[in-house]
């Protein structure tokens, strides 16, 4: 079985944390300073472990964590630089306010490609050309009793607004069919 595959219009499936790493280093490929990517979904959804993907693809020092106390962690030494950013605990009332004080105003859409973990609700004040892309546990019925502790597989979905946005989501949807 295919652990990365293409399920539909900018829609993947992974089976494995390794596909959705292998997802991120296709979009590492396209990335350009100023790109920036959206990542959505609940809480070990894999945003952490694309953006892992995008680092190994630019070649970016330092491993990718998920960074619980930084907000905002800039890996150089690639072929941009990749800065990675969790807003979890940001207030999204606050507006520009914490987004801010986190440095966020200061890389995001500046040099190097940013993904940002938990940007859904901070995503126009961040760009308004972006890519935008939700991890969610695929929730299949487990089919047979010791398939109850199994892991289940992820949905991907991409989907670009603004010029540069749409034309990241083409490439990334016209890349690999599975792997
Ligand atoms: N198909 C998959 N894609 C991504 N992660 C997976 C997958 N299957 C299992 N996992 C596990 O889910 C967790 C995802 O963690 P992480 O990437 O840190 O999530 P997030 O950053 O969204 O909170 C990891 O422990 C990883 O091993
Ligand atoms: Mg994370």
């Amino acid at each position: 079985m295919t652990a990365l595959e293409r399920v539909g219009e900018g829609r993947w499936r992974s089976a494995s944390e390794e596909a959705t790493r292998r997802l991120g280093e296709l979009l590492g490929a396209l990335l350009e300073e100023g790109d920036v990517v959206i990542l959505e979904g609940e809480l070990g959804a894999g945003k952490t472990q694309l953006t892992k993907g995008v680092a190994r693809a630019l070649g970016a020092e330092g491993e990718v964590t998920s960074p619980t106390f930084n907000l905002l962690v800039s890996h150089y030494g690639g072929r941009i630089p990749l800065h990675h950013l969790d807003l979890y605990r940001l207030d999204p009332s606050s507006g520009q306010g914490e987004l801010g004080e986190a440095g966020a105003l200061d890389v995001v859409g500046e040099d190097g490609a940013s993904l940002v973990e938990w940007g859904a609700p901070f995503a126009k004040l961040l760009s308004p050309e972006r890519l935008e892309i939700s991890l969610a546990r695929e929730d299949a019925a487990p089919s047979r009793p010791e398939d109850l502790d199994a892991e289940p597989a992820r949905v991907i979905v991409a989907r670009g607004v603004g010029a540069r946005g749409e034309a990241l989501a083409r490439a990334l949807d016209a890349g690999e069919a599975s792997w």
